[in-house]
């Protein structure tokens, strides 16, 4: 079966983490996140992928290649401008056949897709979207549907007196191949708005199906930082520590699980790594430093007594000594925090720059 991942989006919401990375690069247990997606599809014998992407982003080119690395083969669809979700699968029309997936690419579920498939052929539906619960759908696309799961009505963003269904878009679709004859070629367009709906209103059936498997869009930073706390307490588990590699943690240090460790990471005197928390490969934890819930990407440098608690750290920063990164701060590449500096709710630093020391207190 095919698949084809939309990541051709802006990715806004997760800056600063993604001005240098493509949001389906960004690590997720130390390793992309499309190596989960593609370990996903997989399992329910989804090989033929086809990435959907505006210019064709090097690094993922560069780390995925072909896809015979990862038992798969990946084709790349690029955009001269970005034309939506379903312009973007019109746009790769030559390089799908039979009925298809479409996903959008910050998506990480455990949706049974060999079901959804199975349930899609039965129906012989033009479309199936997959529709996830959640507790406030205020925020996002409802989908309406009749007792046996046909859809009625889509209507994004309802006001809370409109709210008739908590089930929303999780953004899984089953397509037939015909459903690309009611898409413009070229045009910028958006599945639940400018292709379902019509498709409703000349009466194809379009069904749903609904699960209320683990599914979560990382597109946002609190979201990020909750999938790998939920991801974390599944491996290495609720007490589990492990290291990827061989690293020194001085036996002073407190490790409280669960915790990942990537390769030559140091763990200096007394400090304190209280799960969830990651460490990409090449961290150093200075003497005193506490580090909990947190997720640090490659080679950042925690200075003696630093406190980082529930916050992202992208590559190569330096947080001095003393300073706090605290609850849903979130630091781009090459960032320098100067000593004693306190840092909370949700501050965003960009890449590349440098806080002085006592700059910042709270
Ligand atoms: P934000 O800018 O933070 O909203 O993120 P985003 O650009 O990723 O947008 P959104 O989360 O709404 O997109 C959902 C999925 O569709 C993501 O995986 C995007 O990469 C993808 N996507 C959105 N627009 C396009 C597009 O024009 N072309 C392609 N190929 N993919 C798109």
């Amino acid at each position: 079966m095919k698949a084809v991942i939309l990541a051709g989006g802006e990715a806004t919401r997760l800056r600063p983490l993604t001005c240098n990375t493509p949001k389906i690069m960004v690590p997720v247990l130390n390793r992309p996140f499309l190596e989960h997606l593609v370990a996903y599809l997989k399992t329910h014998d989804i090989v033929d992928i086809v990435l959907a992407v505006g210019k064709l982003p090097e690094q993922v080119a560069s780390y995925f290649g072909d896809g015979s690395k990862f038992g798969v083969r990946i084709a790349y669809s690029t955009e001269d401008f970005p034309m939506g979700t379903a312009g973007a699968v019109k746009n790769a029309e030559k390089l799908v056949d039979d009925p298809f997936f479409v996903f959008n690419g910050d998506i990480f579920t455990d949706i049974d897709l060999s079901a959804m498939m199975r349930l899609h052929r039965q129906r012989k539906a033009i479309a199936s979207l997959a529709l996830t619960p959640v507790d406030d759908p205020t925020t996002y696309g409802v989908v309406e549907t009749d007792s046996e799961g046909r859809v009625k009505r889509f209507t994004e963003k309802p006001s809370p007196d409109k709210v008739t269904t908590n089930m929303i878009n999780a953004g899984i679709y089953i397509l037939e191949p015909d459903i690309l004859t009611h898409i413009t070629p070229n045009t910028f367009s958006m599945f639940e708005r400018d292709v379902f709906p019509p498709l409703l209103d000349s009466g194809h059936a379009i069904y749903s199906y609904p699960s209320s498997d683990y599914w979560i869009d990382m597109g946002t930073p609190d979201k990020y930082l909750r999938l790998q706390h939920d991801l974390l307490r599944r491996h290495p588990g609720p007490e589990g520590a492990e290291f990827e590699g061989e690293s020194f943690a001085h036996s002073s240090a407190r490790i409280e699980g669960p915790v990942l460790i990537g390769e030559a990471c140091s763990i200096d005197r007394n400090s304190m790594i209280r799960g969830p928390a990651i460490l990409g490969a090449g961290c150093r934890v200075g003497e005193d430093a506490v580090i909990e819930g947190a997720i640090l990407w490659l080679d950042c440098e925690i200075g003696r007594g630093a406190r980082l608690r529930n916050c992202l750290v992208a590559s190569r920063c330096h947080i001095g000594e003393e300073s706090e990164v605290l609850d849903g701060c979130v630091l781009g590449d090459d960032v320098l925090i100067g000593k004693a500096n306190k840092l909370s709710n949700g501050i965003k630093i960009w890449p590349g720059k440098s806080i002085e020391p006592g700059a910042i207190s709270f």
